[in-house]
């Protein structure tokens, strides 16, 4: 059978913008979904760290929300862990592409409008800021995103 075949009749409804607390909670859950599941970065979460899931859903909305809805609810510094990461399992520049391809594809069937549009731009501009202070790198074909970066880039003492 088709998906066509599958799909009740009439048009489909748009998908709406990221407006509430709850429609990151479902994004966050959805894009960890494929995260895990996926080939090249699903085992960085389980070799090396054991992540509380709860906790990182929690962690990661307060994130989005911060970042998208309403300034302040995220107050945490967000390169720690990652530099943690790398120190034991060393992050790759496709790593980081991955991440943010998966996160664009979840973020576009969920929702569209210039939130969600602002969700994959913050990804980016976050992700050259994590990755220039893990692997030191960073892409220049990145796409330009808002300049300010919400992660504390202080070196560990
Ligand atoms: C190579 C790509 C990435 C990998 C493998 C990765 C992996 C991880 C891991 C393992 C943690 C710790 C989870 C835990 O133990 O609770 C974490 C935390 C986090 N990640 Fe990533 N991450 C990546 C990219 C990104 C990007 C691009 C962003 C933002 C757009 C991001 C945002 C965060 C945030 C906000 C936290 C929580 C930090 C805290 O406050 O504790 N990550 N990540």
């Amino acid at each position: 059978m088709t998906d066509a075949a599958q799909r009740p009749a009439g048009p489909r409804p748009a998908p709406d913008d990221i407006r509430t607390r709850e429609d990151i909670a479902s994004l966050v859950r959805a894009f960890y979904g494929r995260v895990v599941a996926d080939p090249l970065i699903g085992p960085l979460f389980t070799r090396t760290v054991s992540v509380d899931w709860p906790g990182h859903f929690r962690v990661m909305t307060d994130f989005w929300e911060s970042s998208l809805l309403t300034p302040g609810v995220y107050r945490r510094n967000a390169l720690r862990p990652h530099r943690a990461l790398h120190a034991n399992d060393p992050l790759r520049q496709e790593h980081f592409d991955r991440w943010l391809l998966l996160w664009a594809t979840t973020v576009g069937r969920m929702h569209t409008g210039p939130v969600a549009d602002r969700a994959v731009a913050k990804a980016h501009t976050v992700a050259q800021a994590l990755a220039r202070n893990t692997i030191g790198t960073t892409r220049s074909d990145a796409a330009p995103g808002p300049v300010t970066v919400e992660i504390d880039a202080r070196p560990e003492r």
